[in-house]
């Protein structure tokens, strides 16, 4: 089969997947109509937010309208504040997770979790905007997700550096990432009991940021390379309304970002980046795909882009036949086939998305098709799964899963 008549066929088995995921109808809980594509049925039932952002980049290449839909289901439980959750309930029958009473508000009635994932909000609207053309929508998005930035910044910038702080392991979406082991009493705490009685006790102090943040508050390199993309893409989405205020803003914002994270995140002696931990900022030093991401950023020194692209060739880096490893293989957490704790090692299409985009805007075509390829090829093998091992390419953890058909973009990114 030619190239091109593979990449149609893994469109449409990606579009079939958005399809079979989408979930729709009336929450009397909620006192209102929803439309989301659910990461995986059975096993992921809810509305997530970053799932949500990444299955409207999939289904902006397809039926931006429901893209449209997918977002502004995310932003119809705003709250009054700016804040956006991680997760939502829509009905309440659905499978009950210990997380849905711990990180939820309500225990009996839980409606949304009062954490959040990293902010990828503004570029999904972006690019849906780009493909819909509908200013109303535009707008709508402008204002909201507006709002969730200066949420952002009022409650989780504590020391003003322009680096937002996470309050939980599962807040940067990575769950059970091994760049978080050293915070709590080893590393099988790290997998088993250390974020679970880190969420009893933000239960306890009913979720209140200064107690959370006391607690657990680290500036993590992932999440706020995301911060950066997400301001620079609110400012151009400004823009493009005519909004020069906010746009300015958003701008400032994302340049004090850039900054913080070139000045304190860059590590020169091991040529990586990491995340920083606590009022002291101490370095989290274990290599995981989240030290790829400052990619995103605008302004690399040669040797820093040097550095993140010899780590992505290198086999023992993250340079396997199924890239990118959610860990360098040389890191001893690594873990090519895990049973549970999958962000410790397998390869992850929503970072690879990212580190494709990065790696476009760096000028390295040549890398960023080879990642592109090897996440098709991945699929190809062993279809839409959550994650895959990174040297076989095996499928790994929930089937049918929504944001691997985030490939569409990244081929159509690097075509
Ligand atoms: C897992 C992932 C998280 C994702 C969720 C739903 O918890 O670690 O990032 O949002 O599943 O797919």
């Amino acid at each position: 089969m030619s190239v091109h008549a593979a990449h149609s066929k893994l469109q449409d088995k990606a579009l079939a997947l958005l399809l079979a995921n989408r979930v729709s109808g009336y929450s009397r809980h909620h006192s209102r109509e929803y439309a989301y594509t659910c990461p995986s049925i059975g096993r992921y039932p809810y509305q997530w937010f970053w799932d949500s952002c990444f299955h409207a980049v999939a289904l902006s290449h397809y039926q931006p309208d429901w893209a449209q839909k997918e977002l502004q289901s995310l932003i119809a439980v705003q709250r009054e504040d700016g804040f956006l959750p991680h997760v939502i309930f829509w009905e309440l029958g659905a499978p009950r997770h210990y997380w849905k009473y711990l990180q939820a508000g309500s225990f009996l009635r839980p409606a949304i979790t009062l954490y959040i994932q990293p902010p990828v909000i503004a570029r999904a609207a972006l690019t849906v905007f780009r493909a819909s053309g509908d200013l109303c929508f535009a707008r709508q998005m402008l204002a909201a997700v507006r709002r969730f930035h200066t949420w952002l910044r009022c409650n989780r910038d504590p020391d003003g550096d322009g680096l937002i702080s996470i309050v939980s392991p599962f807040e940067s979406g990575m769950d059970w990432s091994p760049q978080f082991d050293g915070l709590f009493r080893g590393a099988l705490d790290a997998c088993w009991f250390g974020p679970r009685r880190l969420d009893f006790q933000h239960r306890l102090c009913g979720h209140r940021t200064e107690r959370m943040l006391a607690r657990f508050d680290v500036e993590e390199v992932a999440t706020n390379s995301i911060w950066f993309d997400a301001q620079k893409s609110l400012a151009t989405l400004a823009k493009a309304l005519g909004d020069q205020a906010v746009a300015e803003e958003e701008t400032c914002g994302a340049l004090q970002t850039q900054r913080s994270l070139l000045e304190k995140c860059w590590n020169a002696e091991t040529g990586a980046f990491f995340s920083l931990a606590g009022p002291r900022e101490a370095m989290l030093g274990v290599r995981t795909v989240a030290s790829l991401t400052p990619l995103l950023l605008d302004h690399l020194s040669p040797q820093q882009l040097d550095c993140l692209v010899s780590e992505i060739e290198d086999a023992r880096g993250y340079g396997t036949c199924f890239p990118l490893p959610s860990v360098a293989v040389r890191e001893p957490p690594f873990r090519g086939r895990p049973r549970q704790f999958l962000w410790r090692g397998p390869t992850w299409m929503n970072m690879n998305w990212f580190v494709v985009r990065g790696l476009l805007k760096h000028g390295q075509h040549d890398l960023a098709c080879r990642v592109a390829q090897a996440s098709a090829s991945a699929i190809d093998r062993s279809g839409f799964r959550e994650c895959y091992e990174p040297h076989k390419g095996d499928g790994l953890g929930a089937r049918q899963f929504g944001w691997s058909t985030l490939v569409v973009d990244m081929l159509s990114l690097t075509a």
